[in-house]
């Protein structure tokens, strides 16, 4: 296939990649140079279908019209306008639509650039909120072992991930973590297990440690995905929501994931029927086009910030680029494609025969357990005694090399397809993932 630019740069030493050994990159890179749809085209000009949706984000698939056609005419009308005391009329109408397709309760939306800004804001919030209520105690921050929220300084230190964490230092003080619900008995299990929902009592052993009046908020991924897709056991939420709610603690579900329909719904709280008092997101919210998250938070969080003189800022917080206004006409355009094409319910109607194709792998070699929600999947593999991550690291490879792309985290497959997927296009996949398994 014939391509109007360079296949690929001639050197590649300058750009320090993020999470990717460098070194293994470019000694033997692989890049994309176009995307349509289902598909990415790689600079030898191969198709590879996009098991992944990019990075768990391009929900409507790739190279949408409508997308693409507002970007442009958004850069043509308005490109930039300053995010402080100044507004323009699309970020307004994102926010309105952001609420309006989120839990009732979400009533305003601070607009960031990514889902690790999402995080570090719902967490600043959530102190803020407490001390303007006249509660500055409430400073500790709860999060879960295992779990994943991005990269920013609060994002490492709620999360769980032993590498994000280790080689920066003493991160925030005054943070907890709650037990990851991955527990041996729940493997194989399709959807939610049926184990595990008692392991949200251990907010109450936290609680009952530091004092409710020390604790602002607990910070769950109502899927974990980075982390390998870790499923929530049945109840687990919604005993989490009753905890948080007796103690006053405000539960933030973080949905940079989870968000946008990768569960059938547009958000898991829908989904799960549990409404947490801030929702995080970015990712899908552009189709991942370009980059933006945010922050959604109930009327009593905002209005508790709305007091004091009138001309006084009320939260000393924001992003140059916060509501973008060719991010906010990439979301509406996301928006409204999602909407058009029915993708959540879509999502929702497919998340069966995805199920049914992905639990098909079980008997490939060194599997050791597969799980599902939605259109989202994981498949673990047995690490390599003394090298662990390799065979799964090698798994993506060989996929790579046969047309599909995956993902791993550790020695752990997941799988998030863009909700436009065909049954035609699962099949092909798992089946490419036969292939691959037992050539490991
Ligand atoms: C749950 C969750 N939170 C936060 C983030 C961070 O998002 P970003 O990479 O846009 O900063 C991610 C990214 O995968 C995520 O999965």
């Amino acid at each position: 296939m014939a391509l109007d630019r360079p296949a690929a740069p001639n050197d590649l030493h300058a750009f320090w990649m993020p999470f990717t050994a460098n070194r293994q990159f470019k000694k033997s890179p692989r890049m994309f140079v176009a995307a349509e749809g289902m598909h990415y085209t790689t600079a030898d000009g191969r198709k590879v279908l996009d098991g992944t949706a990019g990075l768990w984000c391009c929900n409507a698939g790739h190279k949408r019209p409508k997308i693409v056609e507002a970007i442009q005419k958004q850069a043509a009308e308005l490109d930039y306008a300053p995010a402080f005391q100044m507004g323009h009329p699309r970020a307004f109408e994102l926010a309105n639509r952001l609420v309006d397709l989120a839990p009732d309760e979400m009533a305003h939306a601070f607009f960031v650039n990514s889902g690790s800004e999402a995080v570090d804001t719902a967490l600043k919030i959530a102190i803020a909120y407490h001390r303007a209520r006249g509660e500055g105690a409430r400073t500790r921050l709860i999060g879960r072992e295992r779990g994943y929220h991005g990269v920013g300084f609060g994002g490492i230190s709620v999360g769980g991930i032993v590498n994000n964490r280790k080689v920066f230092g003493s991160l925030l003080t005054g943070v907890d973590h709650l037990p990851s619900t991955h527990i041996p008995e729940n493997r194989w299990t399709r959807g939610q297990p049926e184990h595990g929902a008692h392991l949200a009592d251990e907010l109450e052993r936290i609680v009952a440690l530091h004092g409710a009046e020390t604790i602002a908020a607990c910070i769950v991924e109502p899927v974990a995905g980075s982390t390998g897709v870790l499923i929530p056991p049945k109840g687990y939420l919604k005993r989490l929501r009753e905890i948080c709610t007796r103690h006053g603690i405000l539960l933030i579900f973080d949905e940079v994931i989870t968000g946008f329909g990768r569960l059938g719904s547009p958000f898991a709280a829908q989904h799960m029927d549990v409404v947490p008092d801030m929702i995080t997101c970015a990712k899908g919210l552009t189709n991942g086009v370009i980059p933006m998250g945010a922050v959604l938070t109930t009327a009593e969080i905002h209005d508790a910030f709305m007091t004091g003189p009138e001309h006084l800022i009320e939260l000393f917080h924001g992003y140059t680029y916060s509501g973008n206004p060719i991010a906010c006409a990439a979301a509406l355009a996301s928006l409204e494609t999602y909407a058009e094409d029915g993708l959540f319910q879509r999502c929702a109607d497919l998340a069966g025969y995805w199920e049914d194709g992905l639990h098909s792998l079980r008997d490939c070699p060194h599997v050791i357990d597969i799980r599902n929600m939605g259109l989202i999947g994981a498949v673990e593999l047995e690490p390599i005694a003394g090298a662990p991550t390799q065979r799964a690291f090698s798994a993506f490879l060989k996929a790579y090399e046969k047309g599909v792309l995956i993902r791993t985290t550790g020695d752990i497959i997941a799988l998030s397809p863009p909700l436009i997927i065909e049954k035609a296009q699962i099949d092909e996949l798992f089946s490419a993932l036969r292939e691959v398994l037992q050539a490991e």
